[in-house]
């Protein structure tokens, strides 16, 4: 397993890609906080995955250590919820290794009819909480004397592809696309690595309407090279190797995870 011994925080866990992600962290060895500010339901579920796992209890002495999950409800767009987030993990698990900012909304609209609430709304979330979430982590590995730790905020394809009607929300991700640059180069002599996954579409409830609606589906099928929509272990498995010891000389990269949507370019 890649990650025994390692701590996660997965922002935005209570389902879709966040889920996926802190599934898979704990089904490679590692313990994580579980995040949600409205679906405390599931969060519950996140975790219940996360205990049936019970790697630990495999071990020799019959050991059992059932707490490898923990869930801490926080609003990632209100500052104070977010240091209070990063406080409460590590007073529960003793440190943390991984800070996954997966949190995200969107908001569709015609550019001059978003509202300041709108706005605010997806700025808070999206950029700054995983301002702060990250500052906060930083702080603590700079505490405890730390030479690795790692940092994967999932992007979008829309930090570098306009998304129309959605204008909020990519420069939401292209300023968290610009965060991440700049800190590979400040936190690289902290031994802190920063990196984006910038997934395409995923079947998750962000994009429950345009699932359910075959005449927005089909064409957006088309534009996928791998021909078909990436489910959230897609997103997860990618993850996981960031998290890793193996990704240890990877820092200020964004890895695109989108079955080729975003390169792709047709003459219909
Ligand atoms: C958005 C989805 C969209 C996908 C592909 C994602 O970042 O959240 O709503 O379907 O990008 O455009």
């Amino acid at each position: 397993m890649k990650l025994n011994e390692k701590v996660a925080l997965v922002t935005g866990s209570s389902g879709g890609i966040g889920q996926g992600i802190a599934i898979r962290l704990a089904q490679e060895g590692a313990k994580v906080v579980v995040n949600y500010r409205s679906n405390p339901e599931g969060a519950e579920q996140t975790l219940k995955a996360i205990n049936e796992i019970g790697g630990n209890c495999l071990m020799a002495d019959g050991f059992c250590d059932r707490d490898r999950g923990y869930s801490i409800g926080a609003d990632l767009g209100m500052v104070d919820d977010v240091r209070r987030l990063v406080a409460e993990s590590i007073e529960h698990f003793g440190t943390i290794d991984i800070l996954v900012n997966n949190a995200g909304i969107e908001k569709h609209s015609d550019f001059w009819d978003i509202t300041e609430q709108d706005f605010d709304a997806v700025m808070n979330i999206n950029f700054k909480g995983v301002f702060f979430a990250t500052q906060f982590f930083v702080k603590h590995q700079i505490d405890t004397g730390k030479n690795r730790a790692s940092i994967i905020n999932i992007s979008s394809v829309h930090e570098e592809l306009p998304f129309p009607h959605f204008t909020t929300y990519c420069a939401s991700k292209g300023a968290v696309k610009m965060m991440m640059r700049n800190l590979a180069v400040e936190l690289g002599r902290l031994g802190i690595t920063i990196n984006n996954v910038a997934p395409g579409a995923i079947e998750t409830p962000i994009n429950q309407q345009l699932l359910n609606n075959p005449a927005q589906l089909q064409p957006l099928l088309k534009n996928i090279p791998l021909g078909r929509l990436g489910k959230p272990d897609d997103i997860a498995a990618v993850v996981a190797f960031l998290a890793s010891d193996d990704a240890r000389y990877i820092t200020g990269s964004t890895v695109v995870v989108d079955g080729g949507l975003l390169w792709n370019y047709q003459e219909q």
